[in-house]
């Protein structure tokens, strides 16, 4: 027996006019109207037997129709109600499919016919219908999110291979829960066995979150530079050796210079030289051949600096015998050349310029891919699936060149891994707009950035790379990127401009289910997509690691009878550019 079996009596009303997606229905009982509620949904009788069409309802109406041009007859005064509902369908609950029984799908086969009747699904049939759809929706592994809040009893469940096949979003304003439900996904993807995901820790906020699942590494500070720093104790370096020839060329080059075009082809040809010697001392003959500018091979800056150098004061012979002239990038080179000093020395920059001696070691990228990229059980200890990169000490314009090179590294490791060798990966972006912005005005390394991310928006799905954005100004994220995300989960949104991006993303037929944004409670979501067969509204459940969401008591801490003095430790913080062991 079907569960949305309904007797003709229990009717809300009967079909009077239908437009594709969009039924009209009159109901004559009042008592039945005024307990409906937009965003219900609704049950409409199909003219296949053993077929339900699921609709949402949109707008309740009760209109007055005064008698005397209606058809009816009554006394002058007497005034007839015409009440209706407006429901937008959403997809069909067949009865069975082969040996299935209560299928749901999201697609609309037939559409109700005039007079059908239509029934409101609540109570146990509600309750009912929900466990259909989560179990159908979890034929994957099972991500578990919370409740749904039309009925709590039901547990709401997303597919999980959907929810990272085909990105995500998770967008709200600030406050909204959006660290919390994070922190409810990766808890999971953590208890799996073989998980792989980097978390992009902008704030700090997912270090209380511990396990055998979770790993922390952070970016090398100033302060780590001198302290023996390695990645075994959760300190990456990145080495300047792995920007391409992109990179480099926005960090070295400056493009307003007339000279800039000769810069950047000289230096590349010095980058290639330097990785040429480099591969040859090392005897790595079978990649001699192959390489490029733009290939992950050690290379010494001082052999780089010491080439650009000779050709910037070099002096060639003059068509007359015994004549000289100044060579063709006789100084030319020498803007490149201070630039590329001043990097180098640059203490912020020390995690791309001074990492110690295995930073230059042939092996050392295995060993960085294995710590970022492979799955628990890869792990040299078997655990951190979940790799919690905090960036929380990185200056805010260097970020988006750290973060995309990171990404890009994941991703150039996907892409290069034979098809049936690949793990899957996924990428947690957390405050997104900072490094995945809309607009190009945050500079060449933003390009760079925005670039990397396009890319694996966009062919992320065929290597097994994930992305999952999560932002407070979904209008600030670029939406190229955003327009791939074919999950959404939606958290309270005050801001029109935010509102209007996220309205986009949602489906034509669920436009009502904008107009929730600003209302929602904090911890409660809008999901739609992919990765869950019915548009619903979810209270997120609070995930047992809770994020350090930074929420200051400012009254209560003033209230206080307590002495805490941060502020010199702050200052020398700040001198520091780090927090690292501070005296306190
Ligand atoms: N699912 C939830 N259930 C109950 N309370 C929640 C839930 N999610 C969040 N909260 C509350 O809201 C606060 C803020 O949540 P959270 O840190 O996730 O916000 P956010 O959206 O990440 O904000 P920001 O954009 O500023 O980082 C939490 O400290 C918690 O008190
Ligand atoms: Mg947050």
């Amino acid at each position: 027996m079907g569960i949305l079996a309904y007797d003709d009596d229990e009717a809300l009303g009967r079909v009077r006019a239908v437009d594709t997606t969009m039924v009209v229905v009159n109901v004559d009982d009042t008592e039945r109207l005024r307990k409906l509620q937009v965003n219900r949904l609704a049950v409409l009788q199909s003219s296949r037997p053993g077929q339900h069409l699921i609709g949402i309802i949109q707008k309740i109406t009760r209109t007055a129709i005064d008698a005397k041009n209606g058809t009816t007859e009554g006394s002058d005064d007497e005034i007839l109600e015409q009440n209706s509902v407006r429901i937008s369908l959403i997809g069909t609950l067949v009865d069975k499919v082969g040996d299935k029984v209560n299928v749901f799908l999201r697609t609309l086969e037939t559409v109700p016919e005039i007079d059908a009747y239509c029934f409101s699904l609540e109570g146990k049939r509600l309750t009912d219908f929900m466990r259909v759809v989560a179990n159908i929706a979890g034929d994957g592994q099972k991500l578990s999110l919370g409740h749904y809040t039309l009925d709590e009893n039901a547990e709401a469940y997303l597919n999980g291979n959907k929810f990272f096949q085909r990105h995500a979003v998770i967008v709200g304003s600030t406050g909204s829960g959006k660290s919390w439900t994070t922190a409810r996904v990766l808890e999971q993807v953590a208890a799996l066995s073989n998980a792989s995901a980097l978390v992009f820790d902008i704030h700090g906020e997912y270090s209380p979150m511990r396990g055998p699942g979770i790993k922390h590494f952070r970016i090398a500070g100033p302060g780590d530079l001198d302290a023996g720093a390695t990645l075994d104790n959760g300190v990456i370096f990145i080495p300047y050796w792995l920007l391409g020839y992109e990179a480099m060329t926005s960090m070295f080059v400056d493009r307003s210079d007339q000279n800039a075009p000769n810069q950047a082809m000289v230096m590349s040809r010095a980058v290639v030289n330097a990785k040429r010697k480099y591969l040859t001392d090392g005897g790595h003959s079978e990649v001699l051949a192959n390489f490029t500018v733009d290939s992950p091979i050690p290379f010494s800056l001082d052999e780089v600096i010491t080439e650009l150098n000779g050709l910037n004061v070099e002096m060639v012979a003059g068509a007359k015998t015994g004549t000289e002239k100044q060579g063709e990038f006789h100084g030319k080179l020498s803007r490149l050349i201070q630039r590329l000093e001043n990097k180098r020395t640059d203490r912020r920059l020390g995690f791309l310029f001074q990492g110690n001696v295995e930073t230059m070691e042939y092996e050392w990228l295995e060993r960085l891919v294995l710590a970022l990229v492979a799955g628990t059980k890869d792990q040299t200890d078997g655990t951190g699936g979940v790799k919690v990169i905090d960036f929380s000490e990185v200056p805010a314009d260097i970020l988006p060149l750290i973060v995309s090179l990171i990404a890009k590294l994941v991703f150039a490791v996907q892409q290069w891994t034979v098809s049936e060798r690949r793990h899957p990966v996924a990428l947690f972006c957390d405050e997104a707009h900072l490094y995945i912005p809309e607009s190009r005005s945050s500079g060449a390394a933003g390009d760079i950035s925005v670039e990397i991310f396009e890319r694996i928006a966009k062919e992320g799905r065929k290597y097994g790379a994930g992305l999952v954005v999560i932002s407070q100004r979904p209008s600030e994220v670029n939406r190229t990127v955003l327009s791939q995300c074919n999950n959404l989960i939606a958290m309270r949104l005050t801001n029109g401009d935010d509102q209007a991006v996220v309205r986009r993303l949602l489906p034509d037929s669920l436009g009502g289910f904008g107009d929730l944004l600003p209302v929602l409670d904090t911890g409660e979501a809008l999901v739609v997509g992919d990765a869950s067969l019915l548009p619903t509204r979810i209270r997120v459940m609070e995930p047992t690691q809770r994020p350090n969401s930074g929420t200051v008591d400012f009254w209560e801490r003033w209230g206080e009878d307590k002495h805490v003095r941060g502020h010199l430790e702050a200052v020398e913080g700040w001198r520091r550019q780090s927090v690292q062991g501070l005296p306190v």
